[in-house]
């Protein structure tokens, strides 16, 4: 069984991140998403792996190599332009040969792994396989409509008037027959090649399609709420570890990791938190649910449930919640007179100021 992972796509939802990284490297828990697809994906015994990139490229292939540190053999796949999930298929056809394979979005998380439904998929051998979770919003994703027998009867991309809660989840298995499905289906009204349609496709052709209830957390990280909410997902698993400097005048509570060479000074670091490598924080509460990338600087500020990107600085902030903050940004008090706002904003960026 081959893997196939999509890391392409303009990651519009994500701007300004993804104007100068691709949103797959954007990291949870100081660690990037796309790593931990590649990681669940060698835990369910795929190494040979595909990664479809765009515009990214060089990027993704700076982070992730040849793919040996992950255990996997990775060959890269450019697509010119992201022209849809089924499009990806069709492209990675030499790639994936008469292979079975799992796509997998880039993009999404779930926090269980995929080994059981790799498991039993090779079991049961359906032509397809899709992942299902129950929403309450069902009409922003793909959704499916199952017969008694858990078998998929209807895909519909973002229907207005969903027929169940039943949101498709960016992980797919299939057999070979899906390569005459992408190909034999047209580009939506978004001019995307649809996986849906696909699936779709099969259905109606007679090909069986099972579908497994995500048992564990699932969540696509394109925006930045639902980012936020993967690394508190994901920080809530963490084990303490302090290796870092922190001083007597500092105090820690609950689960916290501080990596080698961070420097605490007079702060109070609030768990479940990390702190990446040469951070310094002095001065600061840090609350729960944070991540600290490397090389960050945060200096009397206070600061919670917020993901800040390496090399940032903070300096003199009170309070930052709910906040997403990119590399090398800069955030500091302004001076008391004029009392007012001093920003640079970098295109699509977005910020909520108090008024007092
Ligand atoms: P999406 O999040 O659906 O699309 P996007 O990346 O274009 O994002 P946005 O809607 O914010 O503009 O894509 C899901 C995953 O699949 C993501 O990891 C990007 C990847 N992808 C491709 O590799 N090729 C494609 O043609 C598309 C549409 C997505």
């Amino acid at each position: 069984m081959k893997g196939l992972v999509l890391s392409g796509g303009s990651g519009t939802r994500l701007r300004p991140f993804t104007h100068t990284s691709p949103k797959q490297l954007v990291p949870v828990a100081n660690k990037p998403v796309l790593f931990y697809v590649l990681d669940s994906l060698r835990e369910a015994g795929i190494t040979d792996v595909g990664i479809v990139v765009g515009d990214t490229a060089a990027e993704i292939e700076k982070a992730v190599g040849d793919g040996s540190r992950f255990g996997l053999e990775v060959t890269y796949l450019q697509q010119e332009k992201p022209l849809g999930l089924a499009h990806a298929v069709l492209l990675a056809r030499e790639f994936l040969g008469d292979s079975d394979f799992v796509m997998y979005l880039g993009d999404n998380f779930i926090v269980d792994g995929i080994r059981p439904l790799v498991e039993e998929f090779g079991r049961n051998r359906p032509d397809a396989q899709i992942l299902l979770t129950r929403v309450s919003d069902p009409s922003s994703f793909g959704v499916a409509e199952l017969d008694d027998d858990g078998r998929v009867v209807r895909l519909v991309e973002k229907p207005e008037f969903p027929k169940s809660d039943l949101a498709v989840v960016g992980v797919y298995l299939f057999t070979s027959v899906v390569h005459d499905a992408v190909r034999a289906i047209r580009p939506s009204a978004r001019g995307e090649l649809e996986i849906t349609d696909a699936v779709q496709h099969l259905v109606d052709q007679g090909s069986t399609v099972h579908s497994t209830l995500v048992s564990g957390y699932w969540k696509d990280t394109g925006n930045v709420p639902d980012m936020l909410e993967v690394n508190r997902q994901v920080l809530e698993g963490i084990e303490t570890s302090v290796d870092g400097d922190v001083d007597d005048a500092s105090e820690i509570v609950g689960r916290v990791s501080i990596a080698e060479g961070a420097r605490v000074r007079r702060s109070r670091i609030v768990g479940p938190t990390v702190i990446g490598p040469r951070a310094v924080v002095e001065d600061t509460y840090i609350g729960p649910f944070t991540s600290v990338a490397e090389d960050c600087r945060i200096t009397g500020s206070e600061i919670e449930f917020s993901i800040v990107l390496a090399d940032a600085s903070i300096d003199g902030v009170h309070r930052i919640q709910a906040s997403l903050i990119g590399r090398k940004a800069e955030v500091a008090a302004a001076g008391e007179a004029p009392k007012s706002h001093r920003l640079v904003l970098g295109d699509h960026s977005s910020v909520r100021i108090r008024i007092q």
